[in-house]
């Protein structure tokens, strides 16, 4: 099993996702308006508004949608309806560390589906779902550009190549 650096990074939130405007405090609500301070008021500043705002947060709750709708101009069907359809926006938040499973055609191929598995069974977790202590998520991802050391697992800014079924435990453990 071997790493190298990225420059992917992963962060968490604790706020409910459907917590609307009307459910946060002010200070968060100001917190959101600082961050969309550089944004375009404009239908173009969504895309870059859901990623300021998610490096934040770690995903989307419902109020910052809420504000990014309001900044820009747009409905909040407009940029739910964008948040979703790219796989990068998360609406439900996430573990400290997501571990990101490749399953690109090469890391299909070596066995992702079971080291995939092999994760969520350690961790005790579906797909996507966080741990009971908040620490993890596991997630797939496509081809991360590391085709060459599938199974190719990403966990924040570190590339994990060869990983196999039963050396899941050691990745994990890296993050304890
Ligand atoms: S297919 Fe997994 S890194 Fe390319």
């Amino acid at each position: 099993m071997r790493s190298e650096e990225s420059d992917v990074g992963a962060d968490s939130g604790v706020i409910p996702a459907d917590a609307g405007v009307g459910d946060v405090c002010d200070e968060e609500v100001a917190t959101v308006r600082e961050i969309l301070v550089d944004v375009p008021t404009a239908k173009e500043g969504v895309i870059p508004a859901l990623q300021d705002v998610q490096e934040a947060y770690g995903y989307l709750p419902k109020f910052t949608m809420e504000l990014i709708a309001e900044h820009t101009g747009t409905s909040m069907a407009h940029v739910y309806g964008t948040a979703s359809f790219y796989s990068q926006f998360h609406m439900e938040p996430r573990g400290d560390h997501t571990i990101k499973v490749c399953t690109g055609t090469a890391c299909h191929v070596k066995g992702a589906d079971e080291v995939s598995e092999a994760f969520c069974d350690e961790l005790d977790v579906d797909l996507e779902e966080v741990t009971d202590d908040g620490q993890f998520t596991v997630d797939h991802v496509r081809c991360i550009g590391a085709c060459s050391l599938a199974v190719a697992v990403m966990v924040g800014d570190e590339v994990y190549g060869d990983v196999q079924p039963d050396e899941v435990d050691e990745v994990i453990e890296e993050y304890r």
